[in-house]
């Protein structure tokens, strides 16, 4: 029979990678709780309504790269594509806001684009995600960034750069956009046909586009920070001002727009040289009024999400201590084997590491098996011990072996793991 396969751009996440996804997360949620930040767990389907109207129509995600289909009701559903929007919708409905007037949540999970998979870029991805809700104030944007920062130089990322932007407000943002599409207007023939079309639907997403030619054209643009209103400028001022009394090192990109339609004011993206074309590690911003868009109060928010593949691929290779065995049971013999099963069931129950081997090998295939487990000691016994009420233990790295009563097995066994291995 052919084998069917993972679908394309979808991975796994195999055994030997597990150990560094699980130190990343475990790092994440104790420098988070530090911050005052709670854990939320959200679905990964909703209904499509939610990231077109978060997200933004016009944005390549709701154009081309959702993953959304219709359930037999004939509602139509989304795998989701990033965390905000669904945060949101479960801080709105479950009206977590009542609780505190600041709420500061995260989430870690995977997300789904329909994009062109290369290196870095997958269908299905993992997200941190960081949203704060309730605090409209500089010195939470700053502080966010200073989280984010931190837990990444914590989780060992080196070589990063931070860049930060201004995106504006509802009141300032669209006298830049008209200047763009003035701008754009003169070289409309030299842009790409995508770029044409944002023209009309949603310039500022020609800022993203990747196409060479369109770049040249957007590299002499207007420039957003040249357009904010006094408020957005004191708030950029003042966000810069915080990060410097931080210490943190960052360069104003006022090309970077983001993605998503819903940032306001601050934005801001992590990049790393080790990551080649797909070099955004962390992205997010301020986003004031898309909790009164989603239907819930009109509270500020602001967040990010790090991308944990690209964030694993920057980490330099560990070699982890991780599933070690404390003990093989080598067992020859259909009592031996019976007594095995009991005994490392006793063991694990204990909290030790206990392996043994039902398949009746012979004694030499068995202490290979052992070694390869990296086990510790390794237990062997076989019908002719079980007569002799007598069974070997053996200290894989000494060699030294020793006869232990099998009448007070489980207990000695117990003592002598206990003072060798810690728990
Ligand atoms: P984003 O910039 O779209 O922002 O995604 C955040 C990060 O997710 C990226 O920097 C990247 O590391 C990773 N990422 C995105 N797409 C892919 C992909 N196809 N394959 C692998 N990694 C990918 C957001 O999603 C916002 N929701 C962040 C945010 C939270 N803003 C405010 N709060």
């Amino acid at each position: 029979m052919d084998k069917i396969t993972a679908v394309k751009g979808i991975k796994d996440i195999l055994p030997s990678e597990t150990p560094g996804w699980q130190k990343v997360e475990t790092t994440a949620r104790a420098i988070f709780e530090r911050f005052g930040f709670h854990e939320i767990r959200v679905p990964i389907m909703e209904k499509t309504a939610l990231f077109q109207r978060s997200i933004g129509e016009a944005t390549d995600i709701v154009e081309k790269e959702m993953y959304t289909f219709r359930d037999r009701d004939e509602e139509l559903l989304t795998l989701r594509p990033e965390a905000t929007a669904c945060v949101i919708r479960a801080y709105v409905e479950h009206n977590l806001a009542s609780a505190e007037p600041v709420t500061k949540l995260f989430t870690i999970g995977p997300m789904f684009r329909r994009e062109r998979p290369q290196k870095g870029r997958y269908r299905q991805f993992h997200q941190i995600d960081v949203e704060v809700f309730g605090d409209d104030t500089p010195a939470s944007d700053a502080e966010v960034i200073f989280m984010l920062m931190h837990f990444l130089d914590v989780a060992g990322v080196e070589n990063l750069s931070l860049e930060i932007n201004s995106l504006g407000c509802k009141d300032c943002r669209p006298g830049f956009s008209r200047a763009v599409v003035a701008y754009l207007g003169q070289f409309q023939d030299g842009l790409c046909p995508d770029c044409q079309r944002r023209l009309t639907t949603n310039p500022l997403r020609v800022f993203d586009c990747k196409v060479e030619a369109c770049g040249r054209i957007i590299s002499d643009a207007p420039r957003i920070l040249d357009h904010l209103c006094p408020e957005c400028l004191d708030h950029f001022d003042r966000v810069k001002g915080f990060l410097d009394d931080l210490n943190l090192e960052y360069a104003v990109n006022s090309n970077m727009v983001r993605g998503l339609d819903y940032y306001t004011k601050t934005a801001f993206e992590v990049k790393s040289g080790k990551l080649g074309a797909q070099n955004s590690l962390a992205g997010g911003g301020r986003y004031d009024g898309l909790v009164a868009l989603l239907g819930g109060p009109d509270v500020a928010g602001v967040g990010f999400g790090i991308g944990m593949e690209r964030l694993l691929t920057c980490l330099p290779d560990t070699e982890e201590n991780v599933g070690k065995t404390d003990i093989f049971v080598a067992a020859l013999g259909t009592r031996a084997l019976k007594f095995a099963f009991k005994l490392t069931g006793l063991l694990r129950r204990s909290g030790f590491t206990a392996a043994t081997d039902y398949s009746g090998k012979s004694l030499k295939s068995q202490m290979k098996r052992a070694d390869k487990m990296q086990s510790a000691f390794t237990l062997i016994i076989g019908d002719s011990e079980m007569d002799s009420g007598r069974a070997v233990l053996r200290n894989m790295k000494t060699k030294n072996q020793q006869d232990l009563l099998l009448e007070s097995l489980p207990e000695a066994l117990i003592n002598i793991l206990k003072s060798e291995v810690i728990l």
